[in-house]
């Protein structure tokens, strides 16, 4: 999976640089590696730092953050963990708090936490000044390897998740493994589900190195191997899709549905839902067996999306506190409605042919799908007893 473009520096960060459409920037990550990213912090020149992190992440990571600080002088700006935070009222208290506190062009945001810390110092440093410089340090699985490859900042409005956004591209991307290692493990494993995604969707060789991972998933050598395959499985799709409206939209594979699954478990049991990661890996049940339907995904293919998503530990089954008819409401509000011609009863969806082979209407990896063809998915995975297929290999 390596490619020859990843590189060691004399630090011992190892940095792969990445390109998304005409946008650029290294990604540095390694193993007990705070002083080192707090050096390269550091060599920004930054007047002031402000942190965007939420409160599990600061109680836990507080010495980190002041290790990376140093001698800056900071500003800290923490949220109680979760999509509570990516709301217009706390993106507008942050921004009054860091200019009250006379922030300038020449202070840098920094994104110490997991995707939605991230998704809201991106959207900050967009704002602030028409543009401040933005860095991002992500400690969660799925920040690392997902969200920090995407130049997409969003937050949620009361209607729909990450309706509210924007593009924007950092400076620099640091991430240490060993942050990894203190996630519980549904967290851990809901990042994984990602990389998942990667293999099914675009890169089906990696899914070996998947596999061997699985088993072994807080070793340092499996998750420095999983952030480099993730990387390159993603920047495989964006280097030259920018907005992530062409080739990229190939990484919503499970997300039409998962996301919807996410919000309605989310209203029904808060912080007790499905992780992100676990909804979409439901997500990508529900789109393998739209395709399956379609005589596209093979019984062995089908199999294999079993495989993997009860091997990360996700019960392959819609939970009970989930309502059908709710996801397909949600489903209707998808942030991809508008890239096909719109259809009554059909939504755009990312299916696949094989794996690793998005089906495609003209340049993009998009279908249209009725919402009876979702509703029998649906089914399915929501009486998985009778429908789960055997597990090959
Ligand atoms: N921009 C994009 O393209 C993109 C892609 C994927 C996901 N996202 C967004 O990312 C969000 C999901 O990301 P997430 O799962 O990282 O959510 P998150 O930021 O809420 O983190 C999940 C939980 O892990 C805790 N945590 C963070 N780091 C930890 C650590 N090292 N040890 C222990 N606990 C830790 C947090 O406090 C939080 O409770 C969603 O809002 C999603 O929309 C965006």
């Amino acid at each position: 999976m390596a490619s020859n473009s990843l590189s060691g520096d004399e630090s011992g960060l190892r940095s792969r640089p990445i390109v998304i459409g005409e946008q650029s920037f290294p990604y540095y990550f390694g193993r007990d590696c705070i002083t080192e990213i707090g050096a390269a912090i550091a060599a920004l020149g930054a007047d002031r730092l402000v942190f965007v992190t939420d409160d599990e992440v600061l109680s836990r990571y507080r010495r980190d953050i002041d290790r990376l600080a140093g001698s800056i002088p900071s500003l800290i700006l923490s949220h109680p963990a979760g999509e509570s935070m990516k709301t217009l009222t706390c993106l507008s208290s942050h921004l009054e708090t860091a200019l009250r506190a006379g922030i300038t062009r020449r202070s840098v945001v920094v994104s110490f936490g997991g995707g939605v810390p991230g998704n809201l110092a991106g959207l900050m440093a967009n704002l602030l000044f028409r543009g401040v410089r933005l860095v991002h340090v992500p400690t969660t699985t799925i920040a690392a390897m997902d969200s920090v490859l995407s130049l997409k900042q969003a937050i949620n409005s009361g209607v729909g998740k990450n309706h509210l956004g924007t593009y924007y591209a950092p400076e620099a991307v640091f991430t240490d493994v060993e942050f990894f290692t203190t996630l519980p493990e549904r967290e851990l494993r809901s990042g994984l589900c990602e990389m998942a995604k990667n293999c099914l969707a675009i890169d089906p060789s990696a899914l070996t190195g998947l596999r061997e991972v699985i088993g072994n998933m807080t070793a340092p050598d499996s998750l420095l191997w999983l952030l480099d395959a993730s990387i390159a499985a993603k920047s495989a799709v964006t280097r030259d899709d920018t907005y992530e409206r062409g080739a990229g939209l190939v990484l919503e594979y499970g997300h039409t549905v998962g996301h919807a699954i996410e919000i309605c478990d989310h209203r029904m049991r808060g912080a007790a839902g499905l992780p992100h990661g676990a909804a979409i890996a439901l997500g990508m049940l529900v789109a393998a067996h739209i395709s399956h339907a379609r005589g596209w995904l093979s019984d062995d293919e089908m199999s294999v999306h079993y495989e993997i998503v009860t091997g990360l530990g996700v019960e392959p089954a819609l939970p009970d506190s989930v309502r059908i008819d709710d996801v397909l409401a949600v489903v209707a509000d998808d942030n991809k409605k508008g890239y096909l011609p719109p259809r009554p009863d059909a939504v755009p969806f990312v299916l696949l042919r094989a794996l690793g082979r998005p089906e495609c209407t003209g340049d993009l990896p998009l279908v249209p799908v009725a919402v009876r063809e979702i509703r029998a998915a649906l089914d399915v995975i929501a009486q998985p007893s009778a429908s789960a297929p055997v597990v090959v290999g």
